[in-house]
Parts: structure tokens; C-alpha cells; sequence
């Protein structure tokens, strides 16, 4: 018997109604969006319309309410008729409801568009606007949104939700010769003077949530990667033109074989494009979906290959985020957490199954060192969102690791990934397209198994699973501790022992040598295991830096984990990680650091910051004035 996955409205918990839109989107949903925008450089804001095309589900409704923030709305039209609007009181982070009263009810199944001139403003969270002397010619300015979780609406009126999908279009003017990019495929650029001024339009055919939407526009160049052949899909990267032939070198061979293997392990790429845009520093994320066009921050490009993962995690998302989507913020780990779990099958594709495990072994030092800071609420894999509040806020490492570690473990229970491949298949082809909850999935993953030729006792060991505590339980660490391999763990774990054991200070024990046979992961997890013991003295550090090299090592990822355990250490290595944090815009690196900054060296913290505050994108921006206690405007 087939599975009929039942998509209702009659959600089982209020967490699966999104708590981060005013949109009624229950009651119509968006069916194809058609953005027209001119970019005024000059001004910083897009101007121009968006045509909502939208689906009544019930009958005699009357009005229709979007979200919008910081938009300055002009005119509202139905079939070139003005139509009445009214905009909201501002609901902090949520923005504006703007409501539209219909002219007309409509009846379930009934089609209508609605056409909004408008322009955003210079408040608007999702772009970051860069001066010439912030990107890497220092000739011309730079734009990018990141719309994910809830800045979409900062950009076009929307239904702003993971809940609705919807195929877009979109024409772009820009000016001084400067390229336009979206997350769609390219259709057409048409010159409209002698001087530069260009209308890019792009379509996506496949339906995406509104976080999904993108624009990067500024000096940028493409180039193609070493591609499959009979395959209706391609990969390549956009980057500044100084950028490319890195850029092009790190990801030209591993790109299209990452699709593939993710092809292999689940369905056909149906994207059709898969470019990855090299972003200026301040990209406050490693990497983020945007559909065909991943943007990624520029410090993956290590020289060593070292981070092509980021890469696989972002194409990992078009099946799931991007294929299978959440519901609701609350139901954020089935993007993330099973997005992380595809992204280490593609990696254990090329290097084997202990660097999966090896990966899982970082992870949970990450979601460990999460869990110990967070707020309970926000430690549960379903997170229970209050009426409008901010799902950034609930931003960690846990829809992360514990999605993954949670898919794991179910993997290992039921009977390895001879069994849960072919489950995970199945899993896309039912919901590949929609929007579900966690109930959605459970359902599914029950029926799937009840169904196996070994379904009694498939269903018998599902059974045994303690739901309760996986999906809502909080507390220090997972609720199994799950073990992995130590085959590659185990040098590091035993170099950090030996170091814990020379805080006396006598290091004649210690050369570069050390780490050298290890992998830049390696070096990452000897570094994690470091920093849970015993703060180090400040002498016990340098000698660690001088050894190893590591406060001016390239790689971010082992710079961000030296500047942890220095800033615990003591005052020492405060100018440095100072120096280095203000050209480090992922969040990632940047928020932990000047958090320990503050602790350490508080005035210099804050001068930083404020000095260079325009440096970061203004989620980021928002984030660190938060975590220091300070104000920007
Ligand atoms: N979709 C996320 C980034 C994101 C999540 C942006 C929530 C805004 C709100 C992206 O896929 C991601 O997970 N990026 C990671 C990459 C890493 C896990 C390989 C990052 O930026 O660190
Ligand atoms: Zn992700």
C-alpha cells in the first residue's frame, strides 16, 4: 500500500502554524511572484513592483494581509484598479502587516493578483550595501540580501513563511555595467544605454519559500566548472574577477560530483543551475541555499580543499530545505538537521567513513558548547516559538548536529544505511515539493518501515525510541550518547592530554611535527578537546601559537578555535584577535570571538566594533551590538 501523506491545515500543535508571519497564509497562498526592480545605488533601495499571483483555500474571503518591513508602499492595484491597503503598526522584528482588502470576496480555488508599487528603504535588513573600498578592486559598490530566517519581507511584500512555495520571476535594471544575479536561471540581459544600464530578467520553475529569494549585483564574473556529461544540470561560480582563479581551482572538480553523489543518494538535481557566488567578507553565513545560486563566504576557499564541505551541505539543501521544506521555524531541523546528515554521506563518498564519523566527532563538540549556553527553550530539536519572535534567535548548532545525530542514530537502529538510503529515497519522493512538520515525517518514517520485508521488527525498534526526549527534551548533551569511531580522533584527543599535562610550562616535549600528519580537521578537533580542559596559562599559549603557527594560520576554522582558548587564557591575544576578526563577517567567527573580547578586554571590544560596524552585514551587525551591549544605528 502507498503512502498518502496528508497535507492539512489542521496542524496538531500550534508550533506548526508559523509564529513568524502576519500573513494569512492559511487562508490563500501564493502561487508565482513576479519582481520588477530598479537598483538605486546612489540611494541604497530598490524600487519598483511585485505581482502577487495567489489561491483563495476558502470561501468569501475578503482581505489579504502580507509582511513587509521597512517598505515604503505606494500604490496597490487588482487589474490595473486601486485597491484600498492599510499597513500595520510596526511589531518589532516582524515588521508590518500590510493588509489588503479585496474588492470583491473570493471562493476557494479562486485565482487573484495583486500588483504593489513600492520601494524598499535604506533600513532594510536583508541587503548589505558595500562602498567600493569593500570590495576587492575597490572600483565599484556591491550589493547581497540573506533573507533566511525572516528578512524576505524587507525586500518584497510577501508571505513570508517556509509554509508557502512559490515560482518567481524577476527583471532587474542595475546600472555602470554591473551584473545582477538571482536565485533562478538567467533568461535574458538586455542593454537599455551606451552606459551600462542593463535589465537582467531570471526565472525559477520550481517553487521556493520567500527566504529562498536572492540578489547580488556588483562586479562579477562567471565561469563554468568541469561538468558531467548527459546531465540537464551545471555547475559554476560567480565571484569578483580577482577571486576567480581560486575560487575556480577549489571548487572546479568537487562542485558537480557533489550533485551527483547527492543525485545518487536521493533524486534527480531539479534546479537545473548550481552556481556558488564567492561573497565579499561580510557574508554573515559559511554558505546559504538561495536556489541555483548558493552564496558562500569567500574564507572557504582555504588553498587545501579543506572546506569544500560548506559546499556540500548547501547542495545537500536542495533536497532537503529546498525540496522537502519546514512548515514552520519550529520544524527547522528537518531542513538543517537532515540537510547535515546528506551533506556527510556526500562527504564519506570521497573520503570514507571515519571522516563521516570524524565530522560527527566536531559536531557534537559544537552542539555541546551550544548547549551549555543556551537558553532551554532553544535547546529542544522542535523549538516552541512565541507569537512573533525572532527565529534568528534560536539560531545553534542544534537543528544542526541534533537533527543529524537524531538521523544517525535512527539510521544505526534500523539496520544501517542498507536500509535507511532507501528509506531516505522514499522520504523525497513524498514530500519533495512541500512544506511538512515533524509529525509529517514521523508518520512517514513509521509507514516506510512498517512496510519493510523486516517491518515487525523495524517497527518493534521505532517503537523503542524516546521520541518525547529526542524531539523536546533539553539538558547538557544528546539523550543517547552516541558513540563514533576514534580511528582519526584519537592522536588529536591524546596531543591535547599531553598539552593539558604541560601547563607547567616546560614544552621541550612539544615540535612542529606534531601536527603535521594531521588533517585541518584533525588540527580542529585537537583544538575542541583543548579547550575542555582547564583554562591554559598565557606562556602554555604562545608556545602553542610559536609551535604550530597558529594565530597566523589561513585557515579560519583553526584560527577561530586558537583565538577561543587564547581569549580564555588571558589579555594577550586580544589585539591580534582583534585584528583578525574585523575582516571575519560569518557570524560564526565573528560573534564567538568578540564575546570573548568583551570578557577579556571590554573597551576594546566595543571600540572595535563600533569602529568598524559598517564593515558587517546588518544581521550580523545587529547580532554582535546585542551580544556586547551596545547600540548602532
Ligand atoms: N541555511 C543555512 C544558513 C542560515 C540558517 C541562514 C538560518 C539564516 C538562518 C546554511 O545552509 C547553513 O547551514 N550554513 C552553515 C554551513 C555549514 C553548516 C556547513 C554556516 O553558515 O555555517
Ligand atoms: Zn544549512
Amino acid at each position: 500500500m502507498s503512502f498518502t501523506p496528508h497535507f492539512s491545515n489542521n496542524y496538531s500543535s500550534p508550533f506548526d502554524k508559523d509564529q513568524a508571519t502576519l500573513s494569512n497564509y492559511l487562508e490563500i497562498i501564493t502561487k508565482h511572484i513576479n519582481i520588477n526592480w530598479e537598483i538605486n545605488w546612489n540611494e541604497k533601495i530598490f524600487n519598483g513592483n511585485v505581482e502577487l499571483k495567489m489561491e483563495s483555500k476558502k470561501n468569501d474571503l475578503n482581505e489579504i494581509k502580507l509582511d513587509s518591513s521597512f517598505l515604503n508602499i505606494k500604490k496597490v492595484e487588482i487589474d490595473n484598479k486601486i485597491i484600498e491597503y492599510s499597513l500595520g503598526d510596526r511589531i518589532e522584528v516582524m515588521g508590518q502587516a500590510l493588509t489588503i482588502t479585496l474588492p470583491k470576496s473570493l471562493n476557494k480555488g479562486e485565482i487573484v493578483t495583486i500588483k504593489i508599487t513600492y520601494s524598499t528603504t535604506p533600513q532594510c535588513t536583508a541587503v548589505g550595501w558595500l562602498e567600493p573600498n569593500q570590495t576587492k578592486s575597490g572600483k565599484n559598490p556591491y550589493l547581497y540580501s540573506q533573507a533566511q530566517a525572516i528578512h524576505a519581507r524587507s525586500m518584497l511584500p510577501c508571505q513570508d513563511t517556509p509554509a508557502i512555495k512559490s515560482t518567481y520571476e524577476a527583471k532587474v535594471i542595475s546600472e555602470r555595467g554591473l551584473e545582477v544575479l538571482l536565485s533562478g536561471q538567467r533568461k535574458n540581459v538586455k542593454e537599455l544605454n551606451q552606459n551600462g544600464k542593463r535589465e537582467f530578467t531570471y526565472s525559477q520553475p520550481v517553487g521556493i519559500p520567500s527566504y529562498l529569494i536572492a540578489i547580488a549585483a556588483g562586479e562579477l564574473t562567471h565561469k563554468s566548472f568541469d561538468n558531467l556529461k548527459g546531465r540537464n544540470w551545471s555547475t559554476g561560480c560567480w565571484t569578483e574577477p580577482l577571486n576567480m582563479d581560486k575560487a575556480y581551482q577549489e571548487f572546479k572538480e568537487d562542485t558537480a560530483n557533489f550533485v551527483k553523489t547527492a543525485e545518487d543518494l536521493t533524486s534527480p538535481y531539479k534546479f537545473g543551475v548550481y552556481d556558488i557566488l564567492f561573497l565579499p567578507e561580510s557574508f554573515p553565513y559559511g554558505g546559504m541555499e538561495n536556489s541555483c545560486l548558493t552564496f558562500a563566504t569567500p574564507t572557504i576557499i582555504a588553498g587545501d580543499k579543506s572546506q569544500v564541505d560548506v559546499v556540500a551541505h548547501e547542495i545537500s539543501h536542495s533536497w532537503f530545505g529546498n525540496g522537502i521544506g519546514c512548515a514552520s521555524w519550529s520544524h527547522f531541523w528537518l531542513n538543517e538537521g537532515w540537510t547535515t546528515y546528506l551533506e556527510r554521506l556526500i562527504m564519506r563518498e570521497t573520503h570514507g567513513e571515519l571522516d563521516r564519523q570524524l565530522s560527527y566527532t566536531v559536531g557534537r563538540r559544537g552542539l555541546v558548547g551550544d548547549l551549555e549556553r543556551l537558553n532551554p527553550r532553544f535547546q529542544k530539536l522542535v523549538i516552541e516559538y512565541k507569537e512573533h519572535e525572532d527565529p534568528d534567535e534560536g539560531y545553534s548548532q542544534v537543528p544542526y548536529e541534533k537533527g543529524a545525530n537524531f538521523l544517525l542514530y535512527l539510521e544505526r537502529t534500523l539496520g544501517g544505511l542498507e536500509n535507511f538510503i532507501p528509506y531516505m529515497k522514499d522520504y523525497v519522493r513524498t514530500f519533495e515539493g512541500t512544506s511538512i512538520t515533524t509529525d509529517q515525517w514521523r508518520e512517514h518514517l513509521f509507514h516506510y518501515f512498517g512496510q519493510h520485508k523486516d517491518g515487525e521488527e523495524l517497527t518493534r525498534r521505532l517503537g523503542k525510541v524516546d521520541w518525547d526526549e529526542w524531539l523536546h527534551g533539553g539538558g547538557p548533551d544528546l539523550c543517547v550518547d552516541i558513540e563514533y569511531d576514534d580511528t582519526l580522533s584519537k592522536a588529536c584527543y591524546d596531543l591535547a592530554a599531553k598539552w593539558d599535562k604541560a601547563r607547567n610550562g616546560d614544552v621541550a616535549g612539544f615540535s612542529k611535527d606534531d601536527i603535521k600528519e594531521f588533517s585541518s580537521t584533525q588540527t580542529v578537533v585537537f583544538l575542541d578537546k583543548l579547550e575542555t580542559y582547564d583554562t591554559l596559562p598565557p606562556k602554555v599559549v604562545a608556545s602553542l601559537d610559536k609551535l604550530y603557527g597558529l594565530g597566523s594560520t589561513g585557515n579560519a576554522e583553526i584560527a577561530l578555535r586558537f583565538y577561543e582558548i587564547a581569549l580564555k587564557s588571558g589579555p594577550e591575544y586580544a589585539e591580534s584577535a582583534a585584528k583578525w576578526v574585523i575582516n571575519k563577517g560569518r557570524m560564526k567567527f565573528c560573534r564567538p570571538v568578540f564575546r570573548l573580547l568583551n570578557e577579556q578586554t571590554p573597551e576594546l571590544a566595543k571600540k572595535i566594533f563600533l569602529k568598524h560596524a559598517n564593515f558587517y552585514h546588518p544581521i550580523a551587525r545587529k547580532m554582535i551590538a546585542k551580544d556586547l551591549g551596545v547600540k548602532v544605528d
